[in-house]
């Protein structure tokens, strides 16, 4: 769930429910450790390379901003000036968005173009319509923004409808709205869930997008519906997550960072392919290096420590994130597990620090049986998940190289598992 601190930042629990609802500060030491970046490929580890692993975990204040210019993204007036001022070919359509009074149909060329479901108008009555007037029985999700819900278009088309929290007092709220329809009528891609429309009328602040039917990955990990994961399949999602990040950071009409990769923004369809969801916090990438924030916006546990430290935002904090998220794919685990001992309960410090000891499998969600194939991957899966947990961006693969690199692990794994599979 999201929380407005009284402060300069902004967080959000490590949601998806379950005993990880404690907020906590993960923050890391200023010294950059090159080792940290180093290949390995072995069992155990040398000095230097677990001081640079540890540095990753050390504590440290966060200061505050001394510039006080908001880099969100802002409510719609707003949005027309800073889309142009990125000289963004597709910002010129925000002016007359606001004269459609709340009815939005997005106007990016492409979506327009190929007359796709991008280019449909809604209503408020048709989506009340599809959503059975936001029946409780449609409910398929709660966030910190909202609630989100399943709906029938008229023409049969599923979506997701995104209604937003009705909190006068949080500011917040509209700006992530804001910043969803900003971000999603940029962006198309595979890998991301595709934008079908808005509508901001009567109060309601609605966001439609197409419906990933076989819920989050957050859910599977935790095997809601008593089906475990297999290692392939995870192995796919993180493939799919690095494609999807690579697109935001690198192929878009400006750089995207999406501020929020966590497993419950991971959807899955039915053949387990995964889409990137939820850009509420997502923001365009600062085109000036010394660009500050005021605002450090994340979930705990998934947070960049440097843009924690810093407030200087990069496409490298979601290469952070993602480097959570391979752990928890691996370990079944939560970021953060206040349950467990203290050593175990940031999970991704306590199994860097296995991995560093010689002993990764050990870290393998008790639910899936270890072979070599499986053990191998693991390997090289924290391998990769330590350079993207260096202390400083600038040790960090970028998302592309990442998805490289998990390309090659995948290639390995299925040549040790295809043979034995052959011979059963
Ligand atoms: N397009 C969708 N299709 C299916 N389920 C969705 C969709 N979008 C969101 N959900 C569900 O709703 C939850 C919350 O949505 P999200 O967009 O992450 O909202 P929030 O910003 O409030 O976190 C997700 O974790 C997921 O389970
Ligand atoms: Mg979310």
């Amino acid at each position: 769930m999201r929380s407005s601190s009284g402060g300069a930042s902004t967080w959000r629990r490590s949601d998806a429910g379950g005993g990880s609802g404690e907020l906590s500060r993960v923050s890391a030491a200023t010294t950059a450790s090159t080792a940290s970046a180093r290949s390995v490929s072995g069992g155990g580890r040398g000095a230097s390379f677990l001081d640079a692993f540890r540095s990753c975990f050390a504590p440290q204040e966060a200061r505050s901003p001394d510039n006080s210019m908001s880099d969100d993204f802002h409510p719609s007036h707003q949005l027309s000036q800073s889309m142009s001022s990125q000289g963004s070919n597709s910002g010129s359509t925000f002016g007359s968005r606001r004269s459609i009074k709340g009815m939005y149909s997005p106007m990016h060329r492409n979506s327009l173009e190929r007359g796709t479901p991008g280019s449909t108008k809604f209503s408020l009555p048709q989506i009340q319509k599809a959503t059975k007037n936001f029946s409780p029985n449609l409910k398929i999700g709660q966030g910190g923004s909202g609630t989100v819900y399943k709906g029938q278009l008229a023409d049969g088309t599923l979506v997701a409808v995104k209604r937003a929290k009705k909190n006068v007092y949080d500011k917040h709220m509209g700006r992530e709205f804001w910043n969803e329809i900003e971000t999603l009528q940029r962006i198309e891609h595979l890998n991301l869930v595709r934008f079908h429309g808005y509508l901001e009328f009567g109060g309601e602040q609605l966001i439609i997008v197409e419906y990933v039917p076989n819920g989050n990955l957050r859910e599977h990990l935790d095997c809601v519906n008593g089906k475990v994961l297999e290692f392939s399949v995870r192995l796919e999602i993180a493939i799919d997550v690095a494609h999807a990040i690579t697109y935001l950071h690198t192929y878009s009409d400006h750089p995207v960072i999406h501020r929020d990769i966590k497993s419950s923004n991971i959807l899955l369809m039915n053949n387990f392919r995964a889409k990137v969801a939820d850009f509420g916090f997502a923001k365009l990438a600062p085109t000036d290096s010394s660009h500050i924030s005021t605002q450090v916006k994340g979930t705990a546990g998934y947070l960049d420590p440097e843009y924690l430290r810093t407030y200087q935002l990069n496409e490298k904090s979601d290469v952070y994130s993602f480097g959570v998220l391979l752990v928890e794919l691996v370990t079944g685990r939560r970021p953060i597990e206040p349950k467990r001992s203290i050593i175990e309960r940031v999970t991704a410090k306590w199994s860097m620090e296995k991995f560093v000891e010689g002993n990764a499998i050990q870290t393998l969600d008790a639910n899936l049986e270890s072979n070599d194939a499986i053990n191998l991957a693991v390997e090289k899966i924290y391998e990769l998940a330590l350079q993207c947990l260096a202390p400083t961006k600038r040790n960090r693969p970028s998302m592309r190289r990442c998805a490289e690199i998990l390309w090659s692990i995948r290639k390995d794994y299925r040549e040790l598992v295809v043979p034995t599979s052959v011979m059963n």
